[in-house]
């Protein structure tokens, strides 16, 4: 601890008006301080000159609280170099055992827990989700940055409860009614800090404690993650060639929310057809509930232009659409959207200014900039570039080195390919196995949700350098082949 916060410690607990003399108060915060490990061995403490003078007490009311401590071996003084903390203590946590965590979660808690298993690797070769950073222009945006944050206004420093900068909003709504066909004004816009709080806040609003929301199965763990965590149960609905199938979903069972990934399925990578998406719009319609739609990454389609979203073909108010910046910026950026129905947008908005509190305006009015000059969609169009010679890299390679062993998903998008293994493969422990020689490989059956899982590798080459492809595609190869019976 710095002198300074010393200080500090003892001044907002120091009692004038107690019982206790000070010089006794001042030995007891000192002591407790040290015997906590707020205070660790050989902390110096202030002189008592120093402390007397901070703290408007006498220097004899100091002098007696060290000597005390001196005395009692919490403290050791240095001819001519100060008065320090003891190593006693440390030395005598050392020797105890630990006392055990206390570790009791709540029902909800536990199974949130049960499916948050943290994935091995987060990049290199071939974790999914990862866009290619260092082609980032990190020049660019800083500078933006450092620009935003200094002509930030008075009003940026304080709360807010605008649901996100103006001025992103309304780029955000531009970019999204452009390139994905959605219906909407910058006052649907709601700016969040990621997909995964957009789903949680969506939960909580929408749904009650035990209301059921259907997620496309296999589909994406981090939705199921957030609308558990929202109190939600989960009824996983099959995916087929058309995207999730409701005549799949049991008998009877009425979701408050569906959760879909219609441009690009996560995993499986199928395109929902315009069928599916009018089934799926009448069905809540009937059904009176919500389709949250989760367009992640949408922008990377390599043969044709990507789809109309969902939420622009409805013709009514029941489509939360949700746009997330990791993928087309970075992941660490932490900033994502959704766009509600007019009807929704106050809750929505004062909800996430009680719950989460909003702010980081400065980098927010950066990211508008970089959308409103044209780098965003330069960004993108470079990364779509790069991304369609990585997916016909890895294709390559892995077809030269198993030919049709290794069924791969079709479709030209997106930044991971999903490649199906024989049932007698274990995914997860290849994965372990893989993760020993430094490749990340997320097991496919991971994704299911429910009692049937296929196993599987989603391969994420968005992130791997073309160098690296070849290499890594070798090193898979002679991983399977060693798992085999
Ligand atoms: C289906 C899906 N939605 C959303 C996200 C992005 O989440 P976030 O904005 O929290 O980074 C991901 C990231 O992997 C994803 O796979």
């Amino acid at each position: 601890m710095h002198p300074d916060w010393i200080v500090e410690h003892l001044r907002v607990r120091i009692d004038r008006k107690s019982a206790e003399t000070l010089s006794r108060q001042l030995y007891r915060l000192l002591r407790e301080a040290i015997r906590s490990a707020q205070l660790r061995s050989g902390t110096a403490l202030p002189a008592t000159r120093q402390l007397a003078s901070a703290l408007a007490l006498g220097r004899n009311t100091v002098l007696a609280a060290y000597d005390q401590l001196l005395a009692e071996g919490y403290l050791d003084s240095k001819q001519g170099s100060g008065t320090f903390v003891s190593s006693i203590f440390e030395h005598h946590r050392a020797q105890q055992t630990p006392p055990r965590a206390h570790a009791s979660l709540s029902r909800r808690g536990e199974a949130l827990a049960a499916v948050s298993k943290l994935p091995v690797g987060l990049h290199g070769a071939f974790a999914p989700g990862m866009p290619e950073i260092r082609q980032f222009p990190h020049e660019l945006w800083q500078r933006l940055q450092q620009q935003h944050a200094r002509s930030s206004p008075p009003d940026w420093w304080h709360y807010q409860q605008e649901g996100g900068l103006r001025q992103l909003r309304e780029a955000i709504a531009d970019y999204a009614q452009l390139s994905r066909s959605v219906r909407c004004g910058a006052d649907q816009v709601l700016v969040l800090q990621g997909a995964q709080q957009a789903m949680e806040l969506t939960a909580r609003l929408l749904a009650d404690q035990g209301d059921t929301a259907w997620m496309e199965d296999p589909g994406y763990s981090g939705a199921q993650a957030a609308f558990m965590a929202a109190g939600m149960d989960i009824t996983p609905v099959s995916v087929d060639e058309q995207g999730l199938n409701p005549q799949t979903a049991p008998a009877g069972s009425q979701p408050r929310l569906i959760y879909i990934t219609p441009s690009h399925q996560y995993p499986s990578g199928v395109v929902m057809t315009l069928e599916r998406r009018l089934q799926l719009l009448q069905l809540a319609e009937e059904k009176d509930c919500w389709i949250m739609e989760d367009d992640y990454d949408s922008e990377f389609r390599y043969d044709t232009q990507p789809l109309a979203s969902l939420q622009g073909l409805a013709s009514s108010e029941r489509v939360i659409y949700l746009g997330t910046f990791s993928k087309v910026m970075y992941p660490a950026l932490r900033l994502a959207y959704l766009i509600v129905p007019e009807a929704l947008v106050d809750s929505f908005r004062s909800a996430y200014a009680r719950l989460y509190r909003e702010g980081g305006y400065a980098l927010q009015s950066a990211l508008a900039a970089f959308m409103e000059q044209g780098h965003f969609a330069r960004h993108i169009r470079r990364m779509r570039e790069l991304y369609r010679i990585r997916q016909q890299l890895l294709r390559h390679t892995l077809r030269q080195q198993l030919g049709d062993s290794l069924p791969l998903s079709s479709g030209e998008a997106g930044m991971h390919l999903v490649a199906k293994l024989p049932a007698h493969i274990d995914d997860d422990s290849l994965s372990r196995h893989a993760a020993e020689h430094g490749l990340w490989l997320r097991p496919l059956s991971r994704h299911y949700l429910g009692d049937h899982s296929q196993p599987g590798l989603v391969l994420g080459y968005a992130g791997v350098d073309d160098a690296d492809i070849p290499e890594s595609s070798r090193k898979l190869a002679r991983l399977l082949e060693r798992h085999q019976p």
